[in-house]
């Protein structure tokens, strides 16, 4: 009992020290890209379009905030370093972007570049770091997403400071996305310098990248926190190419890792299904729990086919995933040692897919259902006492 206590109060100590100052980041950031499905085909309307339906489709009821543009929006510099928006994509310009969204109720990220060019080469932040921070905090700019092409040369703890610094000295709190896809451990210093850090290579629309993503977090989870979060990459769900069996477990455990909650798809015509997974409001509010504690891979069985994901709450429950990576239909038995709990303990149990309750157990519990190749699901389990 000692020890489980010992060793659950440590990891939530080690997550929230050095915590970035800016007020923001208190739970995971939460909102929409335009990369995953738009790529470089951006444009104010598109862009304030997907802000109109977040509204009216129920993502901004549901906690998705952000509006955030990607890679593609800027046009150049001026003679004296300012940078301007592409003229034929957002011929208004970014303010009157950032006017609507705010408008809406909404906040606007927008994306950059710690090296000389942005990956789709468009002006970068690299040496004009001050200047841009300056001209987004003139823009109403919320976030910023800085990348990490043509600056290999760098030391990203070195040149990401600069940013955070120019960020900071605006006055105006800006969420800070590092983004160097996991080049030099960013977990190690992301806590001081960012509110969020990319952890791995970017991800891809398919299963294997998306588990690829999942399991680089294992061996990182206690480096997040309140402040700042391990940042698996922005989600795929609704993009087509993973089955929604797939996508539920996608955005389960990213809830789960407390992740971002970007979502990546076409919300302007998205389906019923795919708008029903996103928007899942217990499985969000395990993302937003404001104890901050990340979910770590607690048990493996069969050389990991089958995973047990657990975080601890604010409340003193625990939610849980119970997921089957495997191609064949399974079980898995959660016993309360996994879950920092007592044998003895009693434990009512909800599964927050279909928003029931399951009964009241001791020592453990094994789902009655077969969970579905690549499936999972998603619980939490609160002392009766
Ligand atoms: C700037 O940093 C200081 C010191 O960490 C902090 O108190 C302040 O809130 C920060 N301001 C902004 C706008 O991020
Ligand atoms: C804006 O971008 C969207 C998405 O790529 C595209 O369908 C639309 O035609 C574009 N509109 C203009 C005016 O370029
Ligand atoms: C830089 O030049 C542009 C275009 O003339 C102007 O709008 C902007 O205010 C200037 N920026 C600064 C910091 O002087």
């Amino acid at each position: 009992m000692m020890k489980i206590a010992a060793t659950l109060l440590a990891t939530i100590a080690l997550a929230t020290v050095n915590a970035l100052d800016n007020g923001l980041a208190l739970t995971p950031q939460m909102g929409w890209s335009s990369w995953n499905f738009y790529a470089c085909n951006i444009n104010e309307s598109v862009i304030m379009n997907t802000a109109k339906a977040m509204v009216s489709n129920g993502m901004a009821d549901a906690g998705y905030t952000y509006v955030n543009i990607d890679d593609c929006w800027a046009g150049g510099r001026y003679p004296n370093g300012t940078v301007y928006a592409d003229p034929t994509n957002f011929p208004n310009g970014i303010k009157y972007v950032a006017d609507y969204i705010h408008s809406l109720g909404l906040k606007i990220g927008i994306y950059t570049d710690a090296g000389t060019e942005t990956c789709q080469k468009r002006v970068g932040s690299y040496g004009y770091e001050a200047n841009d921070a300056q001209t987004y905090a003139e823009w109403g700019i919320d976030y910023v997403k800085e990348d990490w092409c043509y600056a290999t040369l760098e030391n990203p703890q070195q040149r990401y400071q600069i940013m955070s610094q120019a960020l900071n000295a605006t006055g105006r709190p800006m969420f800070f996305s590092l983004c160097d896809w996991g080049y030099e451990n960013p977990w190690t210093f992301g806590m001081s310098v960012g509110n969020s850090w990319r952890t791995t290579p970017d991800i891809k629309d398919n299963w294997d990248s998306m588990l690829s993503n999942l399991m680089a977090q294992a061996p990182i989870t206690s480096f997040s926190g309140i402040g700042g979060f391990n940042d698996p990459d922005m989600m795929m769900v609704g993009n087509g190419g993973m089955s929604n069996t797939e996508y539920v477990s996608h955005f389960s455990l990213w809830s789960l890792l407390n992740a971002p909650l970007i979502a990546g798809c076409d919300l302007i015509d998205i389906d019923q299904e795919t708008l029903s997974i996103l928007t899942a409001s217990e499985v969000i509010a395990i993302n937003q729990d404001p104890l901050g504690v990340q979910g770590s891979l607690v048990k493996s069985y069969n050389g990991g086919l089958q995973q047990i994901w657990a975080k601890p709450l604010s409340n003193g429950a625990r939610a849980v995933v119970l997921f089957n990576t495997d191609t064949n239909p399974a079980t898995i038995e959660l016993l309360w040692g996994n879950i920092w709990m007592e044998p003895s303990q009693q434990l009512s149990i909800r599964n927050l897919w279909t928003q029931t309750n399951l009964g009241t157990f001791t020592e453990s519990y094994e789902s009655d259902s077969l969970i579905p190749p690549h499936g999972c699901i998603m619980l939490t389990l609160t002392p009766t006492n």
